[in-house]
């Protein structure tokens, strides 16, 4: 339907949160007509209809027309309605969507990538899942470090460096990871990066070769899919359910080079891998010869329990690459992250990282070594993750109205998002528009699927917004959204409607 378009288009229109709602709504419309979404002659549902469907106020609805009138994307017959102008240009129409570089000689994979898959930034509003809350860094205390580091820097820290990272903070990861993820390392093993980003390219750089096949969970991690994509890897996506990746026989006969995974809170869902499904992949990887990329992202923050084990921990045979940032218990923009290559691998890695990547920045990771060593990461942490348990729990807790048959929560126990998940009839996407429309931004889980359909829910947030605010606007937050869920039972009940005249599907 032509509301349900508008409303997933507001929603996703980021450069226009600050404009009133008309102007939206006009975006929506504009683009809709540009992109050939809605055709020429096609006809508008009434002011009325619109309004009430949009949940917009009738006069919004009206001077959003009125402006698509004037400038000639719309007519008005006396008596009939409104329709889309029939002599809109070609030219205009059907233009490639903003940063898909068709006709701008970029290559084909420069195209793919340019294209937003669930990459798409959204509005930062308090359940916004992504932005973690910065305001507690230590600053001052980081810029007295800095500073230190900086005046006793002699001169070969800062050229390249081919060492793997600042030795230092390399024992300092290991001894992090052997203390809270059971992991057995060499302090060699570590290799420091620009962050997981750069650790998943230079794994895929290393480990496959091009066309060769990896092993992505579904829904996945877009920023994975990014890198495997710019490293020329064919992409297989295996169902996640809440035991992790479930690869069946069918998945075994695309036998993988690289498996990607999220074991101790898959991104997005939050399913926990299960003991059995860790020795199922494990005996996969060594029965394929192939490569385990293990994203421990935001183990940090586990709530519900202790720490779980690794999935590095488990192996035996040297299969696993393991990967750690520090983009979300300090800042991303550091850019500093680490991944631990099995022994025989290390001196290859160091080698190629440094002719592709040329690291360096070795004063900052003296300062972080040292903020580390004087304990301050574990203050940070303990911190972080007491603020962040308090948010998770007022969220919780003002979801619980909109939990039943339809609606359960899923990936609570660790992080800094969760899932309202949803039964797969629901549209999560024009619900996570209607809701954008009212200033609560989450994220449709659908939007991070790659082949499946069967996957529905809310991706929301509580990294980035204070307690108060939590506070504030959760009720809020479930109450839209047991609107939607009492439109989406209504619905149901009324059975499928037909699309709107004029749409293409
Ligand atoms: C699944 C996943 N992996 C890794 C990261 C961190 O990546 P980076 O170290 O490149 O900032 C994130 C950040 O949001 C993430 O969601």
């Amino acid at each position: 339907m032509l509301s349900e378009l508008l409303i997933s288009h507001i929603g996703r229109l980021r450069a226009n949160t600050a404009l009133p709602l008309h102007r939206q709504l006009y975006e929506a419309l504009r683009r809709a007509i540009l992109d050939g979404r809605l055709r020429p002659a096609a006809r508008l549902p009434s002011s009325r209809e619109l309004a009430q469907d949009l949940q917009l106020s009738r006069n919004t609805v009206v001077t959003a027309i009125e402006q698509l009138r004037v400038e000639g994307y719309l007519v008005s017959r006396v008596g009939s309605g409104t329709y889309v102008q029939d002599g809109v240009p070609k030219a205009l129409r059907r233009r490639p969507p903003p940063g898909a570089g068709q006709g701008a000689g970029l290559s084909r994979r420069g195209q793919a990538l340019a294209t937003s898959f669930c990459a798409t930034q959204l509005e930062v509003q308090p359940f916004t899942p992504g932005p973690a809350d910065f305001s507690a860094f230590p600053s001052a205390l980081w810029q007295r470090l800095q500073n230190k580091h900086w005046r006793m820097t002699y001169p070969e820290m800062l050229d390249y460096s081919d060492s793997g990272g600042y030795a230092p903070l390399r024992r300092a990861v290991a001894d992090y990871l052997r203390m809270f993820r059971s992991a057995e390392l060499d302090t060699d093993q570590v290799i420091i990066t620009n962050g997981t980003q750069q650790s998943l390219e230079l794994c895929a750089q290393m480990l496959a070769d091009h066309q060769d096949t990896v092993w992505i969970e579904d829904p996945a991690y877009w920023g994975a899919v990014k890198a495997f994509m710019a490293t020329g890897l064919k992409t297989h996506a295996v169902p996640v359910d809440a035991h992790g990746m479930a690869p069946s026989p069918a998945d075994e006969r695309t036998p993988p080079r690289l498996i990607y995974v999220t074991p101790s809170h898959q991104y997005p869902t939050g399913a926990v891998m299960s003991l059995e499904r860790r020795h199922q992949l494990l005996g996969i990887a060594r029965a394929q010869r192939a490569w385990i990329l293990e994203d421990d992202y935001d183990s940090e923050f586990r709530f519900g329990g202790p720490p779980l084990a690794s999935l590095t921990s488990l192996d035996q045979d040297e299969r696993v690459l393991y990967m750690g940032s520090f983009s979300k218990v300090l800042y991303p923009g550091l850019k500093l992250g680490y991944v631990i290559v099995p022994r025989k691998l290390v001196e290859a890695f160091k080698q190629a990282h440094y002719d592709l990547n040329r690291p360096g920045q070795m004063p900052v990771q003296a300062a972080l070594a040292e903020f580390i060593a004087m304990g301050h990461f574990a203050t940070a942490l303990r911190r972080a993750r007491t603020s962040y348990g308090q948010r998770r729990a007022c969220l919780l807790e003002a979801l619980a109205p909109c939990l039943g048959a339809g609606a359960w929560i899923s990936g609570a126990e660790q992080g800094l998002h969760l899932c309202l998940r949803l039964d797969d009839t629901s549209d999560d996407q024009a619900m996570a528009g209607r809701l954008a429309l009212l200033g609560l931004t989450v994220r449709p889980l659908s939007a991070y699927c790659l082949q499946r359909k069967d996957v529905r829910g809310l991706v929301i947030g509580y990294g980035y917004a204070p307690l108060q605010d939590i506070r504030r606007f959760g009720p809020m937050l479930a109450g839209a959204i047991q609107a939607e869920l009492r439109l989406t039972t209504r619905r149901a009940v009324a059975g499928p409607t037909s699309p709107a005249p004029g749409l293409a599907s």
